[in-house]
């Protein structure tokens, strides 16, 4: 099948087009639960895919301006469309095979949200009309993230996907970070999230305090390669609490008073710092993730959002994976960051689920 998957849910404007489609397994399905075609690895191509940043709008304001990155989707949705059908083609023609449109609607920045929700409607009003068969479905932005995984080069190596599970999975982006225990691919549960900031979020706050560019997350990577990540012992928190929760703005706030009581030193060193908050923040997220791994016998972690770009989280994440006889799977670099890619995927795995969901944007979207 094919699938048109619009994503506008904060300051990334993307379109992607995938044809994917699942080869039932012979065995197997009603041990994982898992309806078909799921239960095989998906066979996915990816036709065309692309992403808009606006990261050098939101720039100057150190962070993402709703107002300006709905303006930017409105602008940049036609155009990406245009890209995405081609020059030699023409609309009817490129839309007649389409079978499914998905749209993020949430969680995210409501108005951006609705710009893509309208311009989805408004596609999926003319593919109707040429592929009635066609369907429309509103997917969680999170579950996009989630399924990231598919897209990696490791996933090939299974022949079925029932061997990934169980899996533990952490979800590190701007607006979340969430471990979940999946069962199989639909069924999964969550252990703990952030109870404050997100992971992404603090790299996004320590950054503006390092008067480090936005996105920090980066730019606080890149300076880090020049640091010592053992120059300041800030706190892990709630590294030793029994549970699987987060916490990051006490992190960000010890940042704040480090540089606050330093300044006037001459020892004080922007690469130290930043590399001693990312190592605190890549131990906590190791220690929790490995730490469910053994308790639920998980067989793979999968890590999945914009902070899971951090080469030093995934080589950390990946050790000790390996120590604990876990496999390590995280999506190609680029697909980490917001995209339509993934969203497509997530539809993919809902429309073979057959799950209904009322297209409208919802800012606040759980799992
Ligand atoms: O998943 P994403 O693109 O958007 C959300 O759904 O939020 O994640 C964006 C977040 C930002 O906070 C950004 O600073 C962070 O991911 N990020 C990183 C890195 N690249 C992006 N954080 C740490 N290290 C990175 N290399
Ligand atoms: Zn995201």
């Amino acid at each position: 099948m094919k699938i048109l998957a619009i994503e506008t849910s904060c300051d990334e404007t993307a379109i992607a087009l995938i044809s994917v489609c699942g080869k039932s397994a012979s065995d197997g399905r009603a041990k994982d639960g898992l309806g078909s075609p799921i239960n095989a690895r998906p066979q996915l191509k990816i036709l065309k895919n692309f992403v808009a940043s606006q990261i050098k709008i939101h720039r100057p304001f150190g962070g993402v301006v709703p107002t300006l990155a709905k303006r930017e989707h409105l602008k940049n949705l036609p155009f990406l469309f245009k890209k995405l059908i081609g020059k030699n083609s023409a609309e009817s023609n490129f839309l007649w095979p389409i079978d499914l449109i998905a749209v993020t609607t949430g969680p995210g920045l409501e108005p951006c949200l609705w710009t893509g929700i309208e311009f989805a409607k408004e596609l999926y009003r003319k593919v109707k009309k040429i592929n009635p068969k066609s369907k429309i479905i509103g997917v969680n932005h999170l579950k996009g993230h989630l399924y990231s995984f598919l897209l990696s080069k490791e996933i090939l190596k299974y022949k079925k996907l029932k061997d990934v599970f169980p899996a533990v999975a952490l979800i590190v982006s701007g607006g979340h970070t969430i471990l979940l225990l999946m069962k199989n691919l639909t069924e999964y549960r969550k252990l703990g999230e952030t109870r404050d900031d997100a992971a992404g979020e603090s790299f996004d706050k320590v950054a503006r305090l390092l008067n480090l560019p936005y996105p920090g997350g980066p730019e606080i990577e890149k300076i880090s390669k020049k640091g010592n990540e053992k120059a300041v012992n800030f706190p892990r928190p709630m590294i030793n609490q029994k549970n699987y929760d987060f916490s990051f703005s006490g992190l960000k706030t010890a940042v704040f008073y480090y540089l606050r009581d330093n300044q006037k030193k001459e020892t004080i060193n922007k690469a130290d710092i930043a590399a001693s908050f990312q190592q605190a923040v890549i131990d906590v997220l190791t220690a929790k993730t490995i730490k469910a791994a053994k308790e639920f016998k998980a067989k793979t972690i999968l890590v999945s959002g914009g902070v899971a770009a951090n080469k030093k989280l995934r080589l950390t994440l990946k050790k000790e994976a390996k120590k604990n006889n876990c496999a390590f799977i995280a999506p190609p670099l680029k697909f980490n960051m917001d995209n339509a890619v993934m969203m497509a995927l997530a539809a993919y795995v809902a429309s073979s689920k057959k799950e209904k969901t009322k297209i409208s944007a919802k800012g606040d979207f759980p799992l």
